[in-house]
């Protein structure tokens, strides 16, 4: 192990890992109330000046892609379509090079009609949260009457091009967690890959509880009782979800079990928020201000190595088990997943 940040080059951590994989958080509003992340009245939005520009976000992505060696962008929220730039950001960093993947994890709502357009800009693919396939519970859950708008911006995206289209379902006792077979039977009817969640204590009401949370263990066994589930033979890498193939594929389906079988020991993620910080993971606590940095001239370099520095502090691992756990500051909806 080195005992110092390298001051040129990737973003790499005391432990070894490199992070080539941004998620930017575009906004912190959300069109949708989902009991899990918001309370009903939602939350106090962050402030017009507080968030970066579009001109600032593709400088920071930019910087990030030429000097540090990401690779992969990801656009997140909050809700990501309703950035009223999302289609020419997405555009600004596909011109960026060495160009860098891009992606997009969205409620799905308006998708349909932005598909095309952020096809045409540059977007790869995208990641729909859709946990109930029934109406009313669709309703209760986010509290908005918008399964049909979800299911079309579903639809839209793969008729645009975008590929793969993936579905993301939090399953949560007493709410959803009897729906993981349908929700499997309809994305591979559809064409599109399921991945199942395990909850995660990052809800705005601080009402996660680890005894009652649907483990991986208990989605497989829902799974296998109308699936055939195969190990799948394709490299893993750092991504958060563990995948089967279904029925001996070429279906597969994910499940990101970040609390039963955490992967942190291969994360290769880095965060801005929509105010233009640095999180060197989904449940730091501390936070590094490339905004101030940059409004007040630094350069590109300068504003390389604060990031470098930041993920130089980056934790072994998110430490949920561990009795002196903190659950972030810093809402769900504001660090976009
Ligand atoms: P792919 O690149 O398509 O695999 O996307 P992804 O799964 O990395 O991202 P997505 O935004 O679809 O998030 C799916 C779930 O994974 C959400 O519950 C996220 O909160 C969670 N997730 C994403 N990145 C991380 C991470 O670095 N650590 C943990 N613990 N969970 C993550
Ligand atoms: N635990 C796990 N996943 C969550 N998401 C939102 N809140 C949680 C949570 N507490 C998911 C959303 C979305 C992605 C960005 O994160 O469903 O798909
Ligand atoms: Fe990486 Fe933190 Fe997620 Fe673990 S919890 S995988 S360290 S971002």
């Amino acid at each position: 192990m080195s005992v110092a940040p390298r001051t040129d080059g990737v973003l790499v951590d005391r432990y070894g890992r490199v992070a080539r994989d941004l998620r930017v958080s575009l906004t912190d509003k959300c069109n949708l109330r989902c009991t899990y992340c918001m309370p009903a009245e939602g939350l106090p939005w962050l402030a017009g000046p507080e968030l970066l520009t579009d001109a600032e976000i593709v400088r920071l992505v930019r910087l990030a892609v030429e000097r540090l060696g990401v690779t992969e962008v990801r656009f997140t929220g909050g809700e990501p379509l309703i950035r009223a730039g999302l289609v020419d950001i997405v555009a600004s960093v596909a011109a960026v090079e060495p160009r860098p993947r891009i992606s997009l994890t969205t409620n799905g709502i308006g998708l349909d009609r932005l598909a095309p357009a952020l096809r045409t800009a540059g977007l790869d693919r995208v990641n729909v949260s859709l946990d109930t396939l029934d109406p009313a519970r669709f309703t209760q859950l986010t509290r908005r009457p918008r399964l049909d708008a979800v299911l079309a911006g579903l639809a839209g995206a793969a008729a645009a091009g975008l590929n793969p289209v993936k579905i993301n379902s939090v399953l949560m006792r007493g709410v959803n967690e009897d729906e993981a077979p349908a929700l499997l039977r309809f994305a591979v009817d559809h064409g599109y890959q399921l991945r199942i969640i395990e909850q995660m204590p990052l809800d705005a009401q601080h009402g996660w509880d680890r005894s009652t949370m649907v483990t991986a263990e208990e989605i497989l066994a829902a799974l296998r009782t109308q699936f055939d589930l195969s190990p799948d033979p394709t490299e893993r890498g750092a991504a958060p979800a563990e995948t089967w193939l279904v029925d001996g594929g070429p279906a597969r389906v994910g499940v990101i079990a970040s609390v039963t079988r955490p992967f942190c020991g291969d994360c290769d993620r880095t965060r801005l928020t929509a105010d233009g910080q640095v999180r060197a993971c989904l449940f730091a606590t501390e936070e590094s201000d490339l905004r101030a940095a940059l409004r007040g001239g630094a350069d590109d370099e300068e504003l390389a190595r604060r990031w470098r520095t930041a993920m130089w502090g980056k934790r072994a691992g998110h430490g949920i088990d561990d009795p002196t756990f903190l659950q972030p500051a810093r809402p769900m909806s504001a660090i976009g997943g």
